[in-house]
């Protein structure tokens, strides 16, 4: 082993001690010195080869140092506690802060809320429904009775305990009248299911929002006024629809309600089967016998009542080609909303 130079030694450890900018520099001198591998450590074990009397002097020497070094080292600690101590609490006021990420609503949602404060707007009451259904709320008291083959205009999912998945929120409409006198105006958007093929126009689940207006003369020339303006307001501008006669159980005279596709502005696409208009409204006159179901007479009231697809004009408004997105929970999707 190389014999170093004490005093040589001395005056480096001293020079390092007196440079260490932080405890972790002070913390790396300890160890070169004075560590279980440190050079004084080293020289100190190395006496026992020497001859006693070299071996006296300079294990006293070696000896000094190192309480020498022992002591610099300790009085150098509690500047530097205090220099690390700043640093760590240092807050730097001028680095551009992190952008915490933000949820967002389904387009759904959205869509739903708008149109919630549009007949809120016109007057009307938003009421809710359950999704288990009976027979009798969805289909006897609208007027579809047991066996009757209008039944199957609905692929209804019925459940093990006799009860059903409603296909229609039009079952609240009968809900409603029970418990309430006309005059009356309300909306129900809700879900909806059906057993079906799934394409880029149908799937199993979608949502409907339901429409009930009775007063003394309620008239068709009111549903439509109440649709345009609906649409006008929803769409922020004036969008063709059409009027096609049609038939429903619940409704004498029936009929349906076509807009022209926003998606291809009418020139047909996958979003309205390449017909350029999109099916979007089922509607009608409330027939006597759904009102006296409900507990209205006929002879004093009136009213209409419609069916809206609530996804169809979420895909309008905001030119989607397929239904199923809306279900997928693909992020890519729903972030852009
Ligand atoms: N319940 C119908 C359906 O799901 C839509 C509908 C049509 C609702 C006419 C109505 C109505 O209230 O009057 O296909």
């Amino acid at each position: 082993m190389v014999k170093v130079n004490l005093k040589t030694l001395k005056i480096e450890a001293q020079k390092e001690i007196e440079k260490a900018e932080n405890l972790k520099d002070l913390d790396i001198i300890f160890k070169k010195y004075l560590g279980k591998k440190g050079e004084i450590t080293q020289t100190l074990r190395s006496l026992k080869n020497l001859p006693e009397k070299e071996r006296k002097k300079r294990g006293k020497e070696a000896n000094q140092l190192k309480k020498f070094l022992e002591e610099e080292i300790k009085k150098r600690q509690p500047a530097l506690a205090k220099v690390s101590a700043s640093k760590e609490e240092w807050i730097d006021i001028t680095v551009p802060g992190k952008k915490p990420v933000l949820g967002h609503l389904h387009p759904l949602t959205l869509v739903k809320r708008k149109i919630e404060e549009i007949f809120q707007a016109m007057g009307f009451s938003i009421i809710e429904g359950p999704e288990v259904e009976n027979e009798y709320y969805n289909f006897d008291a609208l007027n579809i009775p047991k066996e009757h083959p209008a039944r199957d205009f609905w692929d209804t999912l019925y459940l093990k305990n006799g009860l059903l998945l409603r296909t229609h929120t039009s079952p609240v409409q009968i809900r409603y009248i029970e418990k309430n006198n006309p005059p009356l105006r309300i909306i129900v958007p809700g879900r909806v299911f059906r057993h079906e093929a799934t394409d880029a126009s149908h799937d199993v689940q979608f949502y409907q929002v339901e429409g009930l207006m009775i007063g003394k003369d309620i008239s068709a020339a009111n549903f439509k006024a109440i649709i345009e303006e609906f649409f006008s307001r929803f769409f922020g501008k004036l969008v063709k629809i059409r009027l096609r006669p049609s038939f429903f159980p619940f409704t004498e005279p029936s009929f349906e309600v076509d807009m022209s596709c926003l998606t291809c502005a009418g020139k047909g696409c996958s979003a309205c089967s390449r017909t350029g208009w999109v099916e979007i409204i089922g509607a009608g006159m409330v027939h006597p016998n759904v009102l006296k179901a409900g507990g209205i007479n006929p002879k004093n009231w009136q009213g209409f009542a419609f069916g809206m697809g609530m996804d169809r004009l979420a895909m309008m408004k905001y030119k989607i080609n397929d239904i199923r997105l809306f279900y997928s929970g693909d992020l890519r999707f729903l972030e852009q909303f």
